[in-house]
């Protein structure tokens, strides 16, 4: 009995709020401990009665009007550990018929990338589930002593324009800044520059702000380590951030343009200098819109496994708002990140394999008819199997229990979410948003 008092004690503690159903814990818990009732009553009122009555009032004074638990989905019981590959493939392009219906209230921003053309098909057909859309166009990089903005090719107005008749979804395209950071960051004349080239792109093609990411480029060149220079990234990021919102939408002249930051999931236990931490969140909110969280690839084919394991994602969210007081009112700036890819990784001979989509994971399930596991530690369904050649793989790959499991915990924080991106899920992913 202690043993397992201990395992919920750790439970309770590990999770923001029991998600479960409050009333079958008691069950579950008064069944299992009939000899010590005095003892249970107490342990019952404090750490189950209690706590369920304050989720339950917090519900019913904070909740959004609509629940996960609640969508099409779930309804019809796809949602659920024990899946067989059969579900999938027949299931998987079986969508609700009301596609603008919302189960997801927070802020839902979705990457679209040019590679996989799907995605823009999937903006237009669901464009009242998302708040704001982000094309994958453009990169600022340095040529010669210049600085140039490149990616209007990939630009697509008749799409904007079809997505703006249909919906409001703010589309922010996204800008990698591939220019040197410490020419850039130390020159005026270059970070003006800079600045300029974004925003008058935004005013031309009317765009509603952009989403920027550089933090990752910045530390991958090592200039996040240096105090001053770091100093100096942020300072950039607030200037670009100000003059962003110094110019209005062409939509309504009372919505500014918005800047969107791109951020990454720390890289240990303990924040080092050149990760994204609490503090500088902080810094940035006057002139950051939202925060973009890349909380997927956990896993590399040189360490195989699960993408996203939800503990992680909950660490990284602990990280990043449960540290300082105040940080915690920053979540619903936060969109928290859910991939809609997977991986096929070798798991013998050496390493290998990488990402698959949607159409490459219904292949694997045809061909090899596997047994799906749910890994009950990340919260991930996966599969193994052989190859022609006889070697083995193991395919981790998003459910519709997995998304719902990641929108759960978002949910829980108050954070909106961010999918990389939706020309590589499955039809049915979308019923859950
Ligand atoms: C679809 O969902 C939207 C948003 O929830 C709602 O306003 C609309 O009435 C629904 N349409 C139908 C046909 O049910």
């Amino acid at each position: 009995m202690a043993k397992r008092r201990d395992r919920r004690l750790v439970q309770s503690s590990d999770r923001r709020e029991p998600r479960g159903d409050p009333s079958t814990q008691v069950d579950q818990f008064s069944e299992s401990a009939a000899s010590d009732r005095k003892l249970i009553a107490i342990f019952i009122l404090f750490f189950i009665v209690i706590p369920a009555v304050s989720v339950l009032v917090y519900r019913i004074k904070y909740a959004p009007n609509t629940y996960g638990t609640e969508s099409h989905a779930r309804q019809d019981g796809r949602v659920k550990t024990d899946l067989k590959y059969e579900e999938i493939l027949s299931e998987n392009s079986k969508v609700s018929k009301n596609a603008s219906h919302r189960q997801y209230t927070y802020p839902v921003l979705a990457y679209i990338t040019p590679w996989n053309s799907k995605g823009y098909e999937m903006a237009k057909r669901f464009t009242n589930k998302f708040t704001h859309l982000s094309p994958v166009w453009y990169d600022l990089r340095s040529q010669g002593t210049e600085l140039i903005l490149e990616g209007r090719h990939n630009a697509d107005r008749g799409w904007i324009s079809e997505l703006r008749m249909k919906g409001g979804a703010l589309v922010l395209p996204r800008v990698v800044l591939e220019a040197f950071p410490s020419e850039m960051l130390r020159k005026k004349k270059l970070r003006d520059k800079a600045i300029e080239l974004v925003v008058s792109e935004c005013k031309e093609m009317e765009y509603d702000g952009i989403v920027l990411e550089s933090w990752s480029r910045w530390a991958a060149y090592g200039i996040l380590s240096d105090p001053d220079m770091r100093n100096k990234a942020l300072k950039f990021i607030k200037q670009l951030g100000h003059a962003i919102h110094s110019v209005s939408s062409s939509r309504s002249s009372k919505q500014p343009l918005q800047l969107v930051y791109v951020i990454g999931p720390p890289h240990s236990e303990k924040l080092q200098v050149h990760d994204f931490g609490p503090e500088d969140l902080q810094s940035l909110n006057d002139a950051v819109d939202g925060f973009s969280l890349m909380t997927y690839d956990f896993s590399s084919p040189h360490n195989p496994g699960p993408n996203a394991p939800l503990k992680w994602i909950h660490f990284t969210l602990q990280l990043l708002l449960g540290t300082t007081g105040n940080a915690r009112t920053l979540a619903h700036k936060v969109f928290l990140g859910i991939n809609f890819y997977g991986n096929d990784f070798l798991l013998s001979e050496g390493s290998g394999g990488g990402a698959i989509i949607g159409r490459d994971y219904l292949s694997l399930l045809e061909k090899h008819k596997p047994f799906l596991r749910w890994e009950e530690n990340s919260a991930e369904h996966f599969f193994l199997y052989f190859d022609d050649e006889n070697k083995k793989h193991a395919v981790f790959y998003p459910s519709l229990m997995s998304i719902s499991l990641r929108l759960e915990e978002a949910r829980s924080w108050g954070t909106g979410i961010s999918i990389w991106e939706i020309g590589q899920g499955l039809d049915y992913f979308f019923d859950l948003l």
